[in-house]
C-alpha cells in the first residue's frame, strides 16, 4: 500500500528512522526492519516512518503501510543529469517525501531552495535537516513541510541532543514559531531511548529523526517499543 499525503499531515508526533547506508538498512534486512516498524505503528497507533535508499523506495513503498521517505533528492528537472535523483522518479516510486540537506548529504542554500520548490510542485513532503538554530531559522523561511535540527557532532554518538544540547531544540522551536508556526520541528542525533524522546517533545519538538539507535541494534523491536513510550 502506498501511504497518502493526508495520512502524513495528521501524523504528528512522529519518529522517522533513517536507514542511511547501514549494513542492516537496505534490501531484505532493511525491509524486515521497516516491517517491524509497520507492526508497531499499527499495534500501538503511533507514527513511524522510514527514510530509505533510493534503490529501495519502490519496493518498500509498495509493500509497507508506513510512510517512506527518500534520504536525498536533487532539485533538477528532466534532462542530462546523470546520477541525480529526479523528483518525479521519487514521486513515481510511491515515497511520500524526502529528507533534504541531511548532515551527511549537505547542499548549498540555492540547491536546498530548488529542491524544496520542486518537491512542493510534485506534492512530495520535505524534511529539511539543519545543524543549528541559525540554519533552522534560515530554513524555515523556505517553508519546508518539516524541519529536523541535528547537531552534527552528536550524530551517531551515545549522547543525545536532548541531553547535550536541549537549548538547540528549544531555541529552534521558538525561532520557527516566530517565522511560521505551522512548520513542525523535529530533532535528532544520539537519540536512544524514551527519555530522550520525551525530553525532546517537552522542549517543543514534534518528532525525532534517528538512525543508529534503531538500525544498528540487535533488538530493534525492543528499542522501538521503548522509544515510542516517549511520544
Ligand atoms: O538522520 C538521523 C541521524 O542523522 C541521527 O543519527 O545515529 O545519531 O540517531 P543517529
Amino acid at each position: 500500500m502506498r501511504v497518502s499525503w493526508d495520512i502524513m499531515r495528521d501524523g504528528l508526533p512522529i519518529i522517522i528512522v533513517n536507514l542511511k547506508t547501514y549494513e542492516q538498512g537496505y534490501g531484505a534486512d532493511g525491509f524486515d526492519l521497516c516491517k517491524i516498524m509497520e507492526e508497531i505503528s499499527i499495534e500501538h497507533n503511533v507514527n513511524l516512518a522510514a527514510a530509505v535508499s533510493a534503490i529501495d523506495l519502490v519496493d518498500y513503498s509498495d509493500n509497507l503501510k508506513i510512510p517512506i521517505f527518500a534520504q536525498h533528492i536533487d532539485g533538477i528537472n528532466y534532462g542530462s543529469h546523470t546520477g541525480s535523483i529526479l523528483p518525479e522518479a521519487v514521486r513515481y516510486s510511491g515515497a511520500i517525501g524526502t529528507l533534504v540537506n541531511h548532515a551527511e548529504c549537505q547542499m548549498n542554500w540555492e540547491d536546498i531552495e530548488a529542491t524544496i520548490n520542486r518537491c512542493r510542485e510534485l506534492g512530495l513532503l520535505t524534511v529539511l535537516c539543519t545543524a543549528d538554530v541559525e540554519a533552522t531559522k534560515r530554513g524555515a523561511a523556505l517553508n519546508p513541510d518539516m524541519l529536523a535540527v541535528e547537531p552534527p557532532e552528536l550524530i551517531g554518538g551515545e549522547i543525545s541532543v536532548s541531553s547535550a544540547k536541549p537549548e538547540v531544540i528549544r531555541d529552534s522551536v521558538s525561532a520557527v514559531n516566530q517565522i511560521n508556526p505551522e512548520i513542525p520541528v523535529l530533532c535528532g542525533a544520539g537519540v536512544k531511548d524514551q527519555a530522550d524522546v520525551s525530553k525532546a517533545l517537552s522542549l517543543g519538538s514534534q518528532g525525532i529523526l534517528l538512525a543508529s539507535g534503531v538500525v544498528k541494534s540487535s533488538e530493534p523491536r525492543k528499542v522501538l517499543i521503548d522509544l515510542i513510550q516517549g511520544l
